[in-house]
């Protein structure tokens, strides 16, 4: 690891899974130990891991650990814990391909050896995808730069070093940036918790915004580009990413700011035509209406809790990959990188 970056969220240990608990960060690092499947799709669902490609990673160990339970004897039993898992969360579509992946793994005569191999190399194979990435993103930007991003995509969000936080730590390393702005990311505060944490460890400077505020920055000339990541990426280029993210980006085209979205092709869904098809989470209201466990809203008022909003493709100025660079996606230049051979998603199970 290199000195920007030293944050890893998934561990995985002869014991079982270990999960960095993000719910407790920047307070506590303290990690959760995942010893079956069913321990894995609640962490999952309840935020201990989240960001999609670590979402995935952790789902696919725990499909390794549903192998412990089931395999050889209960294909059925196995076959129904990864179906739990893909249930956790029903945006990010890193679930369902990572699951579609183990799901696909000749199992031969050492079926948990086999699945912890797929494991290890998916969340290998995330990491350099997202040097890659970086590197990528990095080149796209003008010296000297000021940037804003939104929720976490760092290392806390993936299998290492992030994606749009990959290319800023990238550009940052470069010498590209001035400054790093970062939205709090209301209700779970991942840009005030994870994403500040994550740039201090690793020696980035990090500039806190309430979310409301990113059109002033905006209009004030102090960033050149707005950098975010996505849990799913359609096959018109259409971007589910965090609540807040089609707010920056109608802003940023309303005042001549670039807008960057990096993902790793385990995000795009060629399966999927367009941003409507997308499923938005919405999570309970007390998230919304609470903050640090503490009611902070009126008695009474009801809370409406979207946790993912949808970006059309035509305010998405650039989409970086491991694969390469869409400029202006559309589903023209996505077929041209991606074909139809990512995940089909509405097979659900992976089919
Ligand atoms: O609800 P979260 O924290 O899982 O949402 C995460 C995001 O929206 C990220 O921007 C996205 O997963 C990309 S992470 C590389």
């Amino acid at each position: 690891m290199n000195g920007h970056d030293t944050v890893r969220p998934v561990r995985w240990t002869d014991e079982g899974l270990y999960l960095l608990d993000q719910r407790r960060l920047p307070a506590a690092e303290d990690e959760v130990l995942c010893r079956d499947s069913g321990d894995v799709a609640r962490a999952i669902a309840g935020m201990v891991v989240r960001g999609a490609p670590a979402i995935g990673i952790a789902a696919a160990y725990g499909a390794v650990l549903a192998a412990r339970e089931h395999l050889p004897g209960d294909p059925a039993g196995w076959e129904g814990a990864l179906d739990a898992l893909a249930a956790a969360r029903p945006t990010a579509v890193n679930l369902a391909w990572a699951l579609r992946r183990m799901r696909s793994v000749s199992l031969g005569r050492e079926p948990q050896q086999r699945l912890l191999d797929e494991a290890h190399a998916i969340a290998r194979e995330d990491l350099a995808a997202n040097r890659r990435m970086g590197a990528l993103g990095a080149a796209l930007i003008q010296e000297p730069a000021g940037v804003l991003t939104h929720c976490n995509t760092g290392s806390l969000a993936t299998g290492g070093f992030g994606t749009a936080l990959g290319v800023i730590r990238q550009a940052w390393a470069e010498g590209r940036l001035e400054r790093v702005y970062a939205d709090e990311t209301r209700p779970w505060l991942q840009g005030a918790r994870l994403t500040a944490w994550e740039l201090l460890q690793d020696n980035i400077p990090v500039t806190l915004l309430a979310d409301a505020a990113a059109p002033l920055l905006m209009r004030q000339g102090r960033v050149q580009w707005v950098i975010v990541g996505a849990d799913r990426v359609t096959a018109n280029g259409d971007v589910a990413n965090k609540i807040g993210t089609y707010g920056l980006a109608l802003a940023a085209r309303h005042l001549g700011v670039k807008f960057m979205v990096v993902a790793p092709s385990s995000t795009v869904d060629m399966g999927t035509r367009d941003g409507e098809a997308i499923p938005i989470e919405h999570r309970e209201a007390t998230e919304l209406l609470s903050l640090g466990g503490q009611r902070v809203a009126a008695a009474g008022a009801d809370g409406w809790n979207p946790v993912f909003d949808v970006t059309p493709a035509h305010l998405v100025d650039v989409f970086v990959t491991e694969r390469g660079v869409v400029h202006a996606p559309d589903a023209a230049r996505m077929a041209a990188l991606f074909g139809r051979d990512t995940v089909d998603t509405r097979l659900g199970s992976g089919g």
